[in-house]
């Protein structure tokens, strides 16, 4: 890692196998909680700079499938896989942002943005920090603590937070859910913005459906629990200047609110090819 934006966007698209391996792979994937299946079976491959949003009803298992590939626990069948690696638990080539920001309230917005940074040499560390700060609009906050911002400073801070170290991979889980409408806008305009600059394959789960299409180059719906995929669609959206305005927008948005009012009813009929992904609009 060189320290630069630019940086981040080469680690995002060069695996330690020539590039040849999936961002994340996995195989067979399912996790149970006291012998009750919470999520699964989920086969499903990532490719790198894919921006991948996620929706599906509340308690099928997108936290807990977020939380087996960052590598927080280990998912009780199957395996994943990131860049051709195993995952067996949490690394810094897997960053990570919560819905609250939980960033440390003893430490300032600088010293929060460069924590996973510590072991570095001092010179690089701030550097980078810098960097960041100024990426994600904090640079006049770095010497703020977490409780003088506002919800969506903490919460770009935290996404600052979990881009320090480069990660090839930014795993997001609902995110903006704590956000006003005005600010989440600003703030899905920003990661946008930052995906398309620096190439990072980004998982981000959203209760949204306006907030997946807008984002997603790829979308995923889950069925209500043991939570499976019932949709696994691409998108060009994300791609356009002004996504919003495009007449794909609303259709695709329709579409898929179908979708996730079936699987929480429980009738989720397969679309698209789960693993892989189609086009959304194109099928509209
Ligand atoms: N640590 C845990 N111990 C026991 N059961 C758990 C644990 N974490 C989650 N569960 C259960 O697993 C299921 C899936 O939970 P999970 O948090 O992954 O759902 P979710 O899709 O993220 O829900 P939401 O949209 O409300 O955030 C739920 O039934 C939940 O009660
Ligand atoms: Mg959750």
């Amino acid at each position: 890692m060189d320290g630069t934006v630019d940086g981040i966007a080469e680690s995002a698209v060069d695996g330690p196998v020539g590039g040849a391996a999936a961002a994340i792979e996995l195989k067979g994937v399912s996790h149970s909680y006291r012998g009750r299946l919470a999520l699964g079976p989920i086969d499903l491959t990532i490719e790198a700079g894919e921006f991948v949003t996620v929706v599906g009803p509340s308690g099928c298992g997108k936290s807990t499938l977020l939380r087996a590939i960052a590598g927080f626990t280990a998912p009780t069948a199957g395996g994943i896989t990131a860049s051709g690696v195993p995952v067996d638990g949490p690394d810094p080539s897997r960053g990570f942002v919560f819905q609250q920001s939980r960033l440390f309230p003893w430490l300032t917005v600088a010293a929060n943005v460069g924590f996973g940074l510590r072991r570095r040499p001092k010179a690089e560390r701030v550097a980078r920090v810098d960097e960041l700060l100024a990426l994600t609009g904090l640079a006049d906050a770095a010497r703020l603590r977490p409780y003088e911002l506002s919800g969506g400073m903490r919460q770009r801070a935290a996404i600052a937070r979990a881009l320090a170290p480069g990660p090839r991979v930014l795993l997001m889980d609902e995110p903006f859910a704590a956000l006003d409408a005005f600010t989440r806008e600003r703030m899905q305009d920003e990661v946008r913005d930052l995906w398309r600059r620096t190439g990072t394959t980004v998982v981000f789960i959203t209760h949204s459906v306006d907030e997946a299409v807008y984002l997603g180059t790829r979308i995923l719906a889950l069925s209500g629990s043991p939570g499976r995929v019932v949709l696994d669609e691409r998108s060009e959206l994300p791609a356009l200047d002004h996504p919003r305005t495009d007449p794909r927008f609303g259709v695709s948005r329709e579409r898929l609110a179908e979708v996730v009012r079936s699987a929480a009813e429980g009738a989720g009929d397969l679309v698209g090819d789960p693993g892989r992904g189609r086009t959304l609009a194109a099928e509209a």
